[in-house]
């Protein structure tokens, strides 16, 4: 990797220096404010525990939902300090303040070995706002910033990449994190010199959130592969009815050009499930693409596709895989992703690579029980998005180069 990592800083130079850690701590929380998936805390504890058995002293910022620079306590850090506590098995401290008295003295007052969060820093304007004033601040006047956010990596915000220049300029490094440093390699790696077969599996909702990624990764792919509601605006695009079904009518003219661009390898599905409405006790049955009834909604690809969708990907040595092939949260429209997810983790399982996207994919992975599988499962959703489509990650780019 052309930046530095926390390899490049050696045990012996940490002992009781103030290291600060941006981690992405946004978490997904239930309508009752409950962490329902802990995998991007969980993923960070390597570096953690790193920075804790050399004697640091661990600063740990994140973010978590967007509260628009005030104070929101729906969206406090602090129960996530005490998720981290237990994973980590000793006591970690939670200041209420991000910069100012209150979080300079939490700070000057840890010990070596400790670790401290501080409160959710977009409850600051300034994070956002990437001023860089307050990017000293939040820096502690520490030697070395560790970028652990892959999920939060293409923001140009302060406490991303306004801490790295911060930092660098006063003398200091910026490196990325364990968790950075894995996603960085295998994302970048897959782009860069994927084994073939190099299979892409897209699916989710609309066109419009993949068309960056579907046309940087067309040039490298053998096969596309499209699932997911986004598959009914091709449909609309070979001039098919779709019935009720989700449609980008905007998108009609990417999908046709889509199409043109990708030739053979494009593989679109050849039957669908459908029902009068997508809920979990909807009575489905299954169609062809041209068969559509008018009152009905397409939920998932149909059984055909889904076992040539598998065959394909059981044959791959390489596969990006982003956004569902259906609701796979309901029951009736499930098994579409799930036969995918499983064919993904039986190639796996056979030595290919294989890379979930995070989001809904890393979800559905973890629904149809693969998770454990997978060669690497994302921690971000939009950051995968970006690094995949090829454009450069602020938070990276600002980092030291090796
Ligand atoms: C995410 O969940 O995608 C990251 O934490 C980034 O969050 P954001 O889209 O609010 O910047």
């Amino acid at each position: 990797m052309a930046k530095k990592t926390l390899e490049d800083c050696p045990p012996e130079t940490l002992a009781n220096e103030v290291v600060v850690v941006r981690v992405d701590y946004n978490l997904p929380l239930d309508k009752d404010g409950v962490v329902v998936d802990d995998t991007r805390l969980v993923r960070t504890l390597p570096t953690i525990q790193y920075l804790v058995e050399a004697g640091a002293k661990a600063v740990l910022l994140s973010h978590l939902g967007r509260p628009g620079g005030r104070p929101d306590q729906a969206l406090t850090l602090r129960p996530v300090a005490e998720k981290l506590e237990k994973f980590l098995g000793f006591p970690v401290g939670f200041c209420p303040a991000t910069t100012g008295p209150l979080a300079n003295a939490a700070v000057q007052g840890m010990k070596s070995g400790e670790v401290l969060l501080l409160e959710n820093t977009r409850f600051c304007p300034e994070d956002v706002g990437n001023d860089s004033e307050w990017a000293e601040q939040i820096s502690f006047g520490t030697k070395l910033f560790v970028n652990d956010a892959f999920g939060t990596a293409h923001r140009a915000h302060a406490s991303t990449q306004g801490i790295a220049h911060a930092v660098r300029r006063s003398g200091g490094e910026a490196v990325a994190g364990f968790l950075l440093e894995r996603e960085l390699r295998f994302l970048c790696d897959a782009m860069a010199d994927p084994e073939h077969p190099f299979v892409a599996v897209i699916g989710g909702a609309k066109i419009s959130s993949k068309i960056d990624v579907i046309e940087a990764l067309l040039p490298a792919v053998d096969r596309l592969l499209i699932g997911g509601a986004m598959a009914n605006t091709f449909f609309k695009a070979r001039g098919w009815a779709v019935g009720d079904s989700l449609v980008e009518e905007d998108r009609i003219d990417t999908a046709r050009m889509l199409m043109d661009l990708a030739g053979d390898k494009l593989l679109l599905p050849v039957d669908v499930i459908t029902a009068r409405s997508i809920t979990s006790d909807a009575a489905t049955r299954v169609s062809a693409c041209d068969e559509v009834g008018e009152d009905r909604h397409i939920g998932d690809i149909g059984p055909h596709t889904a076992k040539l969708f598998a065959e394909v990907v059981g044959a791959a040595r390489t596969v990006i895989w982003s956004g569902p092939m259906g609701v796979f949260e309901l029951a009736p429209f499930q098994s579409g992703t799930f036969e995918v997810a499983r064919a993904a983790a039986s190639t796996a399982d056979r030595g290919a690579t294989v890379i979930v996207g995070g989001g809904d994919s890393a979800a559905a992975t973890v629904a149809a029980g693969v998770v454990d599988r997978i060669t690497h499962v994302s921690t971000g959703g939009s950051a995968s998005l970006e690094l995949l489509s090829g454009k450069e990650m602020p938070a990276v780019a600002a980092l030291s180069d090796r």
